[in-house]
């Protein structure tokens, strides 16, 4: 008996759990793609190819729901203004003109501030509390066009950091997105 069990039950319980496997992971391929989609058809700033290979890059988002893709969003828009702010302070280390250091000195600052502010929104998301993540990721990319605005403040410098500033306003575009989608 106990043999007909193991020759009946596990191979037909391995098979429920790839098909469960199988299964989730494909819904949630599904989900970032219908995500993104939504994204970029409400925000003509957000790419659609930008948003899918944003939330790839977090092996998380393949099992993630549609709240665990708000959580990420925020994540990965605090990852890249904190890298991008150490990347500020290795161009402030190699810059001579004196208006683009003092351009990059007032990046610092606002990327400085830019990282705690985004980090409350992503506990703002974690708590489903979506206005409040709405106001902070806001903050967080009027950070990013201030460092862009300054650099035109004076002809005939172009900023150093147009990506960076882009980049971050994109990611911060989707994680707002999702504040909207999950209310
Ligand atoms: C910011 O995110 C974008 C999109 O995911 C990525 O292409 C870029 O390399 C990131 N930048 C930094 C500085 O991490
Ligand atoms: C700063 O200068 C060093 C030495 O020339 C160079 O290796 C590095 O890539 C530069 N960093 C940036 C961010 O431009």
């Amino acid at each position: 008996m106990r043999n007909l069990i193991s020759m009946f039950f596990f191979p037909l319980l391995f098979l429920f759990i790839c098909h469960q496997t199988f299964f989730f992971s494909q819904a949630s391929a599904h989900l970032i793609q219908d995500t993104c989609k939504k994204s970029a058809q409400g925000d003509p700033h957000i790419n659609y190819d930008f948003c899918v290979s944003s939330f790839q890059k977090d092996p998380r988002s393949s099992t993630a729901d549609l709240q665990g893709l708000g959580v990420i969003s925020v994540e990965l828009a605090i990852a890249n203004a904190t890298s991008t702010l150490s990347y500020i302070k290795e161009l402030f280390k190699n810059a001579s003109d004196p208006f683009i250091k003092e351009r990059l000195s007032s990046c610092s600052d606002e990327y400085s501030d830019a990282v705690p502010t985004l980090q409350d929104a992503g506990v703002d998301m974690k708590s489903k509390r979506y206005d409040d993540a709405n106001i902070k990721v806001s903050a967080g990319m009027a950070y990013a066009d201030s460092c862009e605005e300054g650099f035109k403040e004076e002809d005939g410098h172009a900023s150093p950091l147009t990506k960076e500033n882009n980049d971050l306003d994109e990611l911060g575009a989707i994680a707002l997105s999702l504040t909207v989608l999950l209310k």
